[in-house]
C-alpha cells in the first residue's frame, strides 16, 4: 500500500521549491541572451507582460488543481472531469505530461552534466592536475555520460528522501546560495572594464521590434518553459501545498521569483559578455548575432574566466555552482512527476520509484549522448516548442471549461475566504477560459 502523501512544511519551503522548479538553465542562460538578441529591454517588456499576463494564470491553474485533488497529474485532471470523453482526455493530457516532462530531463540532464563538468575544472586546475582539467571541459560522449549519471544519482537521492526531507529540505539550502552566488558576481563583474556596454545592450530597448512574431514566440515559450508549466510540475508541488496558504499570493510570489532571478541573470551574463569581448574573446556568432545556448556557456564565460588569471579560477567555480544548483532544483521537480504517479497509481514504494524512474530516464539520457547530433535539438524543439505549449493550453480547457466553476471558487477561498469580492477572482476565470487559451494557440501557430 502507498505510503501517506509529503506536504511542504511552510511558505518558505513551498516558495524555495516551487521557484527552484522555475529557476533553471532556463533563467540563467536562454532568458539574457534571448533578451539581448530581440531587442534589448523591448524583449524583457514583452516578457514581463506575457508572464503576467499569460504564464501566471496557466501557473495559478496548475497550483489550483493540484491542490484541490492532492494527486499526481492523472489523476487530478480525472478527478475534476465530470464525464466519461472528458476523463479519458485527463488520462491522456496526464501521460503526455509524464512522458514530456520525463524527456525534457533526459535532456536536461546532459546539460547539466556538462556544467558539474566544468564546476570540476577550475578545482582540478586549483590542485594543478592540468590534464584532468582539459578533459573535463573537452567535450566526449565518456565525460557526458559520466557526468549524466552523476546528475541523475544527485537527483534520484534528493526524490528518495520525500517531499519534507528531500524536496524541501534541498531547495531551502540551494535557492538561498543561488541568490547569494548570483548577486556576488554580479557585483564582481559591475567592478570590470566593458560591463557598462553590457548593461546598455541588455537594458536598452529597441522598439522597433515589439510587434515582431518572433520575438512574441520566443518571450512566450521563454516564460512558459521558466515557469515549468504544462508537465504536471507545479501540479503536483501544488499538491502538497496545506489548504490554509493563500494560492493567488504564493503563486505570483513564484512568479515574482522567477522573473526576478531572471532579470538578475541578465545582469551577470550581458555585462560579462562585453567584458569577455574586451578581453579578446569571440563574443558574436557567424551571423553577426551574440553567441547564445551552450556555445555561451561552455566557450564564452570559460574563455573570460580564462583571461581572468587566479581569480578566474574562484569566478568559474562560482558560476558553474550557480548552474548546477539552478539544474538541480529544476530536476528533482520533474523527477517528481513520474514517481508521484507511480508511487500513487502503481503502489510503488518511493525509493524504489525513484530509482526506476531516475534508471530509465538516464538510459534515455545516454542514448541522446551517443546520438546527439540526429537527436539532442529534435527532443528539444519536440519537448519544448510542441508537446509543452499544448499541454498548457489543455490545462487551462480543464480548469476553465470542464470543471466547475463553482469548485474552482472553494479550492481558492480555502486560505483567502474573501477571494470572490477580490482582485483575482475578478480578472483570472476570464483570462483562463478566453484569453490564455487563444493566446497560447496563437502564438503556437507562428
Ligand atoms: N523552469 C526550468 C528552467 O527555466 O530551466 C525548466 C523546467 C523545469 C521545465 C521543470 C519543465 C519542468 F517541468
Amino acid at each position: 500500500m502507498a505510503a501517506p502523501r509529503g506536504e511542504f512544511t511552510s511558505r518558505f519551503g513551498f516558495l524555495m521549491a516551487a521557484s527552484g522548479s522555475a529557476v533553471g538553465l532556463g533563467n540563467i542562460w536562454g532568458f539574457p541572451t534571448n533578451t539581448a538578441s530581440n531587442g534589448g529591454a523591448a524583449f524583457l517588456f514583452t516578457y514581463l507582460l506575457l508572464a503576467f499576463a499569460l504564464a501566471y494564470p496557466a501557473l495559478m491553474a496548475e497550483l489550483i488543481i493540484g491542490r484541490h485533488a492532492r494527486a499526481n497529474a492523472v489523476t487530478a485532471l480525472k478527478s475534476i472531469s465530470p464525464g466519461r470523453f472528458s476523463q479519458l482526455a485527463a488520462v491522456g493530457v496526464g501521460f503526455v505530461g509524464i512522458l514530456t516532462v520525463s524527456f525534457i530531463l533526459s535532456f536536461y540532464a546532459i546539460v547539466s552534466g556538462w556544467m558539474i563538468a566544468f564546476f570540476f575544472d577550475p578545482l582540478a586546475r586549483l590542485i594543478g592536475m592540468d590534464s584532468a582539467a582539459s578533459w573535463l571541459t573537452t567535450d566526449a560522449e565518456l565525460r557526458n555520460s559520466i557526468f549524466v549519471v552523476l546528475f541523475m544519482v544527485l537527483t534520484v537521492s534528493i526524490i528518495s528522501a520525500g517531499v519534507k526531507d528531500g524536496i524541501e529540505k534541498w531547495a531551502s539550502r540551494l535557492m538561498p546560495s543561488l541568490i547569494v552566488i548570483l548577486i556576488l558576481l554580479i557585483g564582481y563583474v559591475f567592478t570590470l572594464p566593458g560591463a557598462m556596454d553590457g548593461l546598455r545592450a541588455y537594458l536598452i530597448p529597441d522598439f522597433s521590434r515589439v510587434a515582431d512574431p518572433a520575438l512574441l514566440v520566443n518571450a512566450m515559450g521563454q516564460a512558459f518553459f521558466s515557469l515549468s508549466l504544462g508537465v504536471g510540475t507545479m501540479l503536483i508541488y501544488g499538491s502538497y501545498i496545506n489548504k490554509q496558504e493563500n494560492l493567488p499570493v504564493i503563486g505570483s510570489l513564484v512568479a515574482l521569483l522567477d522573473v526576478g532571478i531572471a532579470v538578475l541573470a541578465g545582469l551577470l551574463i550581458l555585462p560579462a559578455m562585453y567584458v569577455a569581448l574586451g578581453n579578446g574573446v569571440q563574443i558574436y556568432d557567424a551571423s553577426g548575432g551574440l553567441i547564445a545556448g551552450p556555445g555561451l556557456i561552455v566557450s564564452v564565460l570559460p574563455a573570460l574566466f580564462n583571461t581572468m588569471g587566479a581569480v578566474g579560477l574562484f569566478v568559474a567555480l562560482a558560476f558553474f555552482s550557480l548552474m548546477t544548483i539552478a539544474s538541480l532544483t529544476s530536476s528533482i521537480s520533474m523527477l517528481e512527476v513520474p514517481v508521484a504517479y507511480s508511487v500513487e497509481n502503481l503502489g510503488m514504494e518511493r525509493r524504489k520509484s525513484a530509482v526506476v524512474m531516475g534508471s530509465i530516464i538516464t538510459v534515455i539520457s545516454l542514448l541522446v549522448v551517443f546520438n546527439f547530433d540526429p537527436w539532442f535539438d529534435r527532443v528539444v524543439s519536440y519537448t519544448t516548442e510542441i508537446s509543452q505549449p499544448l499541454l498548457g493550453f489543455a490545462f487551462c480547457i480543464f480548469v476553465a471549461w470542464i470543471w466547475h466553476r463553482n469548485e474552482v471558487l472553494q479550492e481558492i477561498r480555502q486560505g483567502s475566504p474573501d477571494a470572490e469580492s477580490g482582485l483575482f477572482w475578478k480578472i483570472w476565470p476570464f483570462y483562463i477560459k478566453f484569453i490564455c487559451p487563444v493566446a497560447i494557440l496563437v502564438v503556437y501557430f507562428q
